[in-house]
């Protein structure tokens, strides 16, 4: 699936609560909070079978269509064939995505971003809710 939108209004202290099923035979999938799609504050990225890390959630920054230092988190609990609630939020000086098992993974808000306008949920999940909040 893939759902684009631009001239969101996402504020520090708003909550993201994205619903959907993570496909069976799931490779990947993201999703991006910024100002547009070459500028991110957030690319949250959960790969089920990356070449060198297997199933592991990827977190990265993009700056005029380049990507910052990627950050690994190696414990990735989402389960393909799964149905998953995830939160993101940002908090200021960081991004938070709440797991569905309570992990939190947090992620710096390297663009002092105190908006987000952009937001793109991609890959192998089959979105059934959004909610800003
Ligand atoms: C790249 C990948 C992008 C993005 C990026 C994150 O290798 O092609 O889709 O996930 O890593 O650092």
């Amino acid at each position: 699936m893939e759902l684009e939108m631009k001239n969101v209004h996402l504020r520090v202290g708003d909550r993201l609560k994205v619903k959907g099923e993570i496909m069976h035979d799931a490779e990947r999938f993201q999703i991006d909070l910024g100002s547009g799609a070459d500028d991110l504050g957030l690319h949250f990225n959960p790969r089920f079978h990356d070449d060198d890390d297997g199933a592991v959630l990827v977190c990265n920054s993009k700056t005029d269509g380049s990507w910052g230092d990627e950050k690994r988190e190696i414990h990735n609990p989402l389960q393909r064939g799964t149905d998953v609630k995830l939160v993101l939020k940002l908090v200021g000086d960081m991004f938070e995505v709440e797991l569905p098992n309570g992990q939190e993974v947090q992620f710096p808000n390297r663009h002092n971003m105190d908006v987000i306008s952009y937001i793109k949920i991609v890959g192998d999940f089959n979105l059934t809710s959004f909610k800003i909040c």
